[in-house]
């Protein structure tokens, strides 16, 4: 079969190619169209053969019932029996939304668009191209997500292109989907309402407005981490659906849990050996750590903070792992913000397996870390500084100290200007000359420029080859950090930017030693 392909936009609809699609529904077929959420792939919700033709596309099991959108809340009665004040009430406040309500069924839809039960599921999107479809087709239209069975979920023509060309009859180009997460499932037939899939819509939302709200335990527990232990047991989620494993690339997916810079440093380590082995390595990285990953193909999730961000484009992160071919996939468990529980829903069903990043061990000494320059006043206060904030509290000590500091100095100003802006402490400063008693067993110098290291092991009996580091060479980076003396303000703010990127691979670099030895 040849796929049509039509493109538009929410505000400007083609007519052509609407009335093209809605007739291609009207006649039993299967168009693919966007929602705010997720494509979906549309047929006749009252035609039990579109219904067969959906799970045939998708390669989905018939037992997995499909979500009826329709074009406008009040359409609600034509394919619910009942509809309670609850729904009533959800219905006013969400949509067109991304909310899902599970209500007993009218007999006008058949048991096969609803995988045989007596209830169905239905939504109206808040997407105008969905709704004008749904209008134009004239009936309710049927839709799982527009995807293959068991892959991520479709945000992007690419992707439903990518599944579903060659199998269905029409695919609406509508751009990206702005949520990029499925609704919230809502089942409103028990007495008390209890939430089947989280959302964009949070539990919190819900009961704001309809009181009490249940969230059904086994969707938020049991993740594609406990499927193939599940699939033995009588499990029994209420939404068909989510007893599958869902969402996945076809790599294995490893979620990593703990602290940001443990998670980072196990990434690290688990993604080096892999690639040793042989493996093709994708690593799920967000826009704020992604500097820090040294193996693998790192691909940018967006920024930790920005939970919507990160939302709209996880399927397309997951995808491009496909993509590049990775066969191993180490990624980042965001903690989520207000999407936590819709987001940690996904990625744990996506995931193979969930490891917890070890954390390093504190040994009973102190070991002593001196960053050192001329005059001991500028860069390796920056350096000290940066390293403390990083160790606060732990068995590392950071000193600052110079080569020749004829006299104790205060901060270069310039630098202590950099240093206040991104705050940090610098009252009491004084420069210090280096001292050999201070070289002790364990400690580590770093030099910021190779003439200096030189410097330090012909002058210190203690420094040696060994203990005594260019701090950009450790750390793997090109370029020796240069003197901004004499410089701008500017050219102090893009030395502390180079100083605080080497320190933190240096801290990560350390750490890494004190956690795998
Ligand atoms: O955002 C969305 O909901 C997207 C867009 C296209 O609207 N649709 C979507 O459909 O995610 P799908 O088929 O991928 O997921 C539908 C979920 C499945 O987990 C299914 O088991 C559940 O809804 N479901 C459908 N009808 C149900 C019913 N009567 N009772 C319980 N769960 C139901
Ligand atoms: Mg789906």
């Amino acid at each position: 079969m040849t796929t049509e392909h039509f493109r538009m936009s929410e505000s400007e609809l083609s007519e052509p190619e609407l009335f093209r699609a809605a007739e291609i529904i009207s006649n039993g077929g299967l168009v693919a169209f966007p929602t705010e959420t997720v494509y979906g792939l549309g047929g006749n919700a009252f035609d039990a053969g579109a219904a067969a033709k959906i799970y045939a596309a998708k390669g989905r099991p018939q037992d997995n019932p499909l979500i009826v959108h329709i074009s406008e809340p009040s359409k609600l009665s034509e394919v619910a029996d009942i509809v309670p004040e609850k729904a009533r009430l959800l219905a006013e406040k969400f949509w067109p939304g991304p909310l899902t309500m599970i209500l007993p069924k009218k007999s006008t839809i058949p048991d096969e668009t609803t995988g045989g039960l007596k209830t169905v599921a239905v939504r109206c999107p808040d997407n105008r191209i969905a709704r004008e479809l749904i209008k134009r087709a004239g009936c309710p239209i049927a839709a799982p997500s527009a995807n293959l069975s068991g892959r991520p979920s479709t945000t992007k023509f690419s992707h439903v292109a990518e599944d579903l060309d060659g199998r269905i009859d029409a695919i609406i180009d509508g751009g990206d989907s702005a949520i990029g997460l499925e609704s919230t499932i809502i089942d409103l037939t028990g007495e008390v309402p209890e939430v089947l899939r989280p959302g964009y819509l949070s539990v919190k939302d819900l009961s704001e407005v309809i009181g009490e709200v249940h969230m059904d335990v086994p969707v938020e527990i049991k993740g594609g981490l406990e499927f193939v232990k599940e699939e033995k047991e009588e499990g029994h989620p209420k939404a068909p659906g989510m007893k599958y494993r869902h969402y996945a690339p076809k790599g294995r997916l490893y979620l990593v849990q703990g602290n940001e810079g443990d998670v980072i440093r196990y990434i690290n380590k688990l993604a080096e050996a892999a690639i040793d082995e042989g493996h093709t390595v994708g690593v799920g990285a967000t826009t704020d750590t992604k500097e820090r990953y040294r193996f693998g193909r790192v691909l940018d999730m967006g920024l930790s903070q920005d939970e919507e961000q990160l939302a709209a484009g996880l399927y397309d992160v997951l995808r491009q792992f496909d993509t590049i071919g990775a066969d191993i996939i180490y990624m980042e468990y965001i903690d989520g913000g207000r999407l936590k529980e819709a987001l940690h829903n996904r990625l744990r069903k996506a995931a193979f397996q969930m490891l917890y990043a070890p954390r390093p061990m504190q040994s009973s000494r102190r070991r002593r870390i001196i960053f050192v320059e001329g005059h001991g006043n500028a860069r390796s206060a920056m350096a000290c500084a940066l390293f403390g904030r990083l160790y606060e509290g732990s068995d590392m000590e950071a000193l600052s100290r110079g080569i020749v500091v004829l006299f104790p100095e205060p901060l270069n100003q310039k630098t202590e200007a950099v240093m206040v802006s991104n705050g940090l402490a610098v009252e009491g400063f004084v420069s210090q000359q280096l001292s050999d008693s201070e070289i002790e067993q364990d400690t580590m110098l770093f030099a910021m420029e190779e003439r200096q290291r030189r410097q330090i092991i012909s002058r210190y009996p203690s420094a040696t080859e060994e203990n005594t580091h260019l701090l950009s060479e450790y750390v793997g980076d090109e370029l020796e950090i240069m003197d901004p003396y004499g410089g701008s303000l500017q050219t102090y703010g893009i030395c502390f930017e180079v100083i605080r990127s080497s320190v933190q691979k240096l801290s990560d670099k350390i750490l890494e030693e004190k956690t795998y030895g």
